[in-house]
C-alpha cells in the first residue's frame, strides 16, 4: 500500500526551528528560536546544517552552531536520533514537508530524553551498547582462519531473523519504553576512568535491558552458529532487569523505524526463559 504524502497547503518563506541546547553534560537545558529560508524537500539535517552556517538565533543573537550528531545520512547508523516534533525519530529521513503539514509552523527539536546529553542534540548511547553485550548479541568465532562453510539457514529461520537483523541500534525504542529509565551518572572527586566505568556498568548491567537487546538476543538464539551461546543470553535475561522488567506497553514497536516485531520478539523470549528456567530448575 502506497502511504499519500500530507501536502504543505502553502510553502511558507521562513521555517521557524526551537531547539532544546545543552552546552554540556550535566548542564541546564535552555529553548533557542532560530529561523531559516524555506527550501522544498529539505530533511532536518538539512535545516541543522543551515543554522549551523548562520551561527545566530531568530533574533540576530550570535551563538555557537548546534551540535548533532549523523553519519550514514539514510536511515541506517541510527546517529542522527533525536526528538523531532515530540517523537523519537532519524533526523536524516524527517522530511520537513511532511513535519509542516502534519503539525503546525515550526519545528521542534529536541535531543532523545533516555541518554545523557553530550551538547545540544548529540547524547552518549554507551548504554545500549553495553546491552547488546550483555545479552552476547553477536556470532562468536573462534579465531580468523578460514573454518568452511556455516552451517545452513532454513528459510523459515531467514524469514524470521531478517526483520530483526535491520535493527540498526537507533534506540527509539528505547527512549519510548515507560521501563527503560534514564541513568546519568556523575564522576565523583579523585574517581579513575576505570573506577567510573565500572561503577557505570555496574548500574546498566542491574537496569531494563530495553526491548532492543532482547530482540536481538532472539535473533542470535535462532542463528545456527549463534545458538552456542543461547543459555548465556537467556541467562542475562532472566537475571536483573531482565525480561521481567518489561510492562508490556508496547510503545517500543509504533516507534520503531524498521517496523521490527519488537513485541513478538518480547514474547518469544518469555516463553523461552520460561522453558529455561524450568529446565535449570530439573537440573539442580
Ligand atoms: S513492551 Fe516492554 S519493552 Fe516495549 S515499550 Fe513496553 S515495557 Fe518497554
Ligand atoms: S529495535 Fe528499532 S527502534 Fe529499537 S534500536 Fe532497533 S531499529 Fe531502533
Ligand atoms: S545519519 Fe544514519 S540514520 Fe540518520
Amino acid at each position: 500500500m502506497i502511504a499519500l504524502e500530507p501536502k504543505l497547503k502553502k510553502r511558507p518563506e521562513f521555517i521557524k526551528v526551537r531547539v532544546r541546547r545543552q552546552d554540556g553534560p550535566g548542564k541546564d537545558a535552555y529553548w533557542e528560536l532560530h529561523q531559516i529560508k524555506y527550501e522544498p524537500e529539505l530533511n532536518v539535517i538539512g535545516v541543522l546544517q543551515r543554522i549551523a552556517a548562520q551561527a545566530k538565533t531568530s533574533d540576530g543573537k550570535k551563538v555557537a552552531p548546534v551540535a548533532w550528531d549523523c553519519g550514514c545520512l539514510e536511515e541506517v547508523c541510527g546517529s542522527c536520533t533525536m526528538v523531532i516534533n515530540g517523537r523519537v525519530r532519524q533526523s536524516c529521513s524527517a522530511l520537513v514537508d511532511r513535519l509542516l503539514a502534519e503539525n503546525s509552523d515550526e519545528l521542534v527539536l529536541e535531543p532523545m530524553s533516555k541518554f545523557p546529553v553530550v551538547r545540544d542534540l548529540q547524547v552518549d548511547r554507551e548504554r545500549l551498547f553495553r546491552n547488546l553485550t550483555r545479552v552476547k548479541a553477536w556470532v562468536p568465532v573462534d579465531s580468523y582462519y578460514n573454518m568452511g562453510a556455516g552451517e545452513r539457514v532454513s528459510r523459515e529461520d531467514q524469514e524470521q531473523n531478517y526483520p530483526l537483523s535491520q535493527c540498526m541500534s537507533c534506540g527509539c525504542c528505547l527512549d519510548a519504553c515507560p521501563q527503560f529509565a534514564k541513568i546519568e551518572l556523575e564522576r565523583q572527586e579523585g574517581e579513575s576512568d576505570e573506577a567510573f566505568q565500572a561503577r557505570k556498568d555496574a548500574e546498566f548491567d542491574t537496569a531494563f535491558v530495553g526491548p532492543h537487546a532482547i530482540s536481538q538476543a532472539m535473533l542470535f538464539n535462532n542463528h545456527p552458529t549463534g545458538k552456542s551461546l543461547a543459555d548465556d543470553r537467556l541467562d542475562a535475561l532472566t537475571g536483573p532487569g531482565g525480561i521481567q522488567s518489561c510492562g508490556n506497553a508496547q510503545n517500543c514497536v509504533s516507534v520503531c523505524p524498521k517496523e521490527i516485531p519488537l513485541t513478538t520478539s518480547i514474547a518469544r523470549t518469555g516463553r523461552a526463559t520460561t522453558v529455561y528456567t524450568i529446565k535449570k530448575w530439573f537440573q539442580k
